[in-house]
């Protein structure tokens, strides 16, 4: 079977970066061998940079995205604890289900789809939660929450409450910076602005969710506590590894590979990239007369919403940008599958050629 190139251009996963695909055909190392331990060593000093934090305890772990999240919840929730969720689209209903399963009495904090974080309704919908829980930046609607102020927020209101991030679309690609904002567990996923497929999930954890760590999570896999072993006693180099579980070299050596190809442009510079190719994108979809579905000012640039024209067929469309021009888009989330379609524009993909590119592509599809 041959394998078609592919232009993705949905909410992930992206194109990777060439040296993040490169990085998969290197030799295979032993998941044991100094040089591996030494590549995983450098990746969790990466993750540190990008997710803008000091925690020892920053690693990838052996999985997707939603791994990442069942790690941040099984970890430190049991049964009875009170958990409070932003829910502003599909990934904070998921954080409410997987908290949930864990035992968590789960306070859910409905808004409406394509709109930010209430940070105030958030802070003040339980006096005591143990986990106060949001999503940076919801891939369902395309909008962006400030995590910055909820920070700050949950430490003034709530200051016993730990704060828990998504970062799976924001990593990489957007400002983040979890220790300044007072984020003290957070999970990513791979295959979106770090440029990488998918595969693994970079985690992170500050002293003071450790301390409030479940001692025997219900989770053998993603127990914290055996993890760190893994990786070095939390992730210290030179500290003795204990097998736990294979880890998967090639996915780590392309995650190094990316990470490099992120610290070497600068953040600042690949942020600032996300954010022209998102305008760009938005500008010429407005231009071409077609109506933004996030509430602006809170327009995420590397996940783009916009809402499918009266009258016009989206699976159609989207079918005929696959089949004419290899490009993929992605159909809107729950209620919107049908009147929305999300354009990612993440990583390797956050060019003015991609954006012009999709741009071109959808209006001759569509006629405009
Ligand atoms: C915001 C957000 N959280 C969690 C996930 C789940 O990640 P995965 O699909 O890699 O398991 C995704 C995936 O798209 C996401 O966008």
């Amino acid at each position: 079977m041959t394998l078609l190139e592919r232009k993705l251009f949905g909410p992930g996963p992206s194109n990777p970066y060439p040296e993040a695909t490169a990085a998969l055909g290197l030799p295979l190392l032993g998941h044991l061998d100094p040089a591996f331990v030494a590549l995983m060593d450098e990746t969790c000093d990466m993750l540190r940079q990008v997710w803008g934090t000091d925690n020892a305890r920053t690693l990838p772990i052996s999985a997707t995205g939603s791994a990442g999240m069942e790690a941040a919840f099984v970890n430190t929730v049991e049964d009875g604890d009170v958990v409070v969720v932003a829910v502003n689209g599909l990934f904070g209903q998921r954080m409410c289900e997987v908290a949930s399963r864990c035992g968590a009495e789960v306070v859910p904090v409905e808004h409406a789809w394509g709109t930010p974080v209430d940070v105030d309704r958030v802070v003040a919908a339980h006096p005591s939660p143990k986990i106060i829980a949001a999503v940076h930046a919801e891939t369902s609607t395309g909008s962006r929450s400030d995590i910055a102020a909820l920070g700050a927020a949950v430490r003034r209101e709530r200051p016993d409450a730990l704060l828990l991030v998504d970062a799976v679309t924001s990593i990489g690609g957007i400002e983040l910076r979890a220790d300044d904002w007072g984020v003290d567990l957070g999970y990513a996923g791979t295959q979106k602005c770090l440029g990488v497929a998918p595969g693994l999930a970079p985690f992170t954890m500050g002293e003071r969710a450790w301390e409030r760590r479940v001692a025997r999570p219900r989770s053998w896999y993603l127990d914290l506590n055996l993890l760190g072993g893994y990786v070095g006693e939390a992730g210290a180099s030179g500290a003795k590894r204990t097998y736990h579980h294979t880890a998967p070299v090639a996915m780590v050596a392309s995650l190094h590979a990316g990470l490099t190809r992120i610290l070497d442009e600068g953040l600042p510079a690949v942020w600032a990239r996300h954010e022209a190719a998102g305008r760009q994108l938005q500008d010429g979809l407005e231009a071409m007369g077609l109506e933004l579905f996030a509430q602006e000012g809170a327009r995420l640039p590397d996940l783009t919403t916009v809402r499918v024209p009266e009258g016009v067929d989206s699976a159609a469309v989207r079918g005929r940008l696959l089949e004419d021009y290899g490009i993929e888009i992605g159909a809107g989330a729950g209620e919107y599958a049908a009147t929305v379609w999300r354009i990612g524009l993440m990583g390797h993909n956050a060019r003015p050629d991609a954006a012009l590119l999709v741009l071109a592509a959808l209006g001759e599809v569509l006629g405009r």
